[in-house]
């Protein structure tokens, strides 16, 4: 596999941010969106590919289930603004979509997210994650992926990711931005990892209720059986062996799929400090997580 040099971050309008998201910017600020669109935004590592799987398989699971097979996660839900000049531009990816509804996959936080999706009055699922499993997660995923910046040493990355000194920056503005969006503007429907994990059927059917579809009883079955995390592990068209910038050795992208791994790696002083830092961070917000279930 070539190696790339690993990018940096750099201050982004207060997002740190690296050039694979920033470098074409206008374009994806003049997004033309369309009001069937859905989006699928998420702070990094917080189940995005769960409910991507999840959302294609409710669209297209029946009319075309060769797709689940046959064309890479990253592809039939297109990264926005991930940009490569010498090799992929979300945004174009999106725009050769020729399904209906395109699913479109965003990391950006809320300020961020193109104007003509608002304006058009796009349907967003947002997801989210509990900050410790969200930041072990990242490690791993920052260890095996050669377009993050590296992560240096555990200890090194947890103090980044408390600072927001991480790509796409501040997990708790992150969550909390697009928490206090949702109670404004009706079309967000806000998930959690933790519920996905403790009950995957029911969060699929508040999901098919938030977009106004109704599946049989089989196609949820088929919708669950396609989303549980051993098949999509298995599956090379979910699991990303497929993006050859990724090192599976490394760390695999589908990794544990749990709530609660934090505890395997955070030590008790660790955890303290975080603990403690978090209350301050977080004490002007209703949003709540749970760190197990
Ligand atoms: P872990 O690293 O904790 O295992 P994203 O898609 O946003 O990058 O998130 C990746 C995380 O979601 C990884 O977490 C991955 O294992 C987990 N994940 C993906 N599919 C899953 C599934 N079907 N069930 C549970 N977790 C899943």
């Amino acid at each position: 596999m070539e190696k790339l040099p690993r990018p940096t971050l750099f201050d982004f309008h207060g997002v740190y941010m690296t050039k694979y998201f920033t470098d074409n910017w206008d374009n994806i600020q003049n997004f033309k969106a369309r009001s069937d669109d859905i989006v699928i935004a998420t702070y990094p590592k917080a189940g995005t590919t769960w409910v991507s799987c999840i959302l294609d398989l409710l669209y297209f699971g029946q009319t075309s289930p060769e797709r689940q097979t046959s064309i890479p996660i990253n592809e039939r839900v297109p990264f926005l603004e991930f940009y490569m000049p010498e090799g992929h531009s979300g945004k174009d990816a999106v725009d050769q979509l020729s399904t209906t509804p395109r699913l479109i996959k965003t990391h950006l936080p809320v300020q961020f997210l193109p104007r003509s999706f608002w304006e058009q009055n796009c349907r967003i699922v947002y997801v989210a994650r509990n900050a410790k499993d969200n930041v072990v997660s990242y490690f791993h995923f920052d260890r095996m992926n050669q377009i993050q910046p590296e992560p240096g040493d555990w200890n090194t990355f947890l103090h980044n990711f408390m600072t927001g000194k991480v790509t796409f920056g501040s997990w708790y503005d992150h969550v909390k931005g697009w928490w206090e969006k949702k109670q404004a503007y009706s079309n967000i429907h806000y998930m959690f990892y933790e519920d996905l994990i403790e009950d995957l059927g029911r969060e699929v059917d508040r999901l098919s209720s938030f977009l106004g579809l109704s599946p049989s009883a089989e196609e949820k079955e088929n919708i669950l059986t396609g989303a549980k995390f051993d098949n999509m592990k298995k599956n090379k068209m979910t699991n990303y062996s497929t993006v050859l910038l990724m090192d599976h050795k490394v760390s695999p992208f589908m990794r544990k799929g749990k709530v609660g791994d934090w505890k395997n790696l955070f030590t008790e002083a660790q955890n303290k400090e975080f603990d403690q830092d978090y209350k301050q961070k977080m004490k002007n917000t209703t949003l709540q997580f749970r760190n197990e279930i």
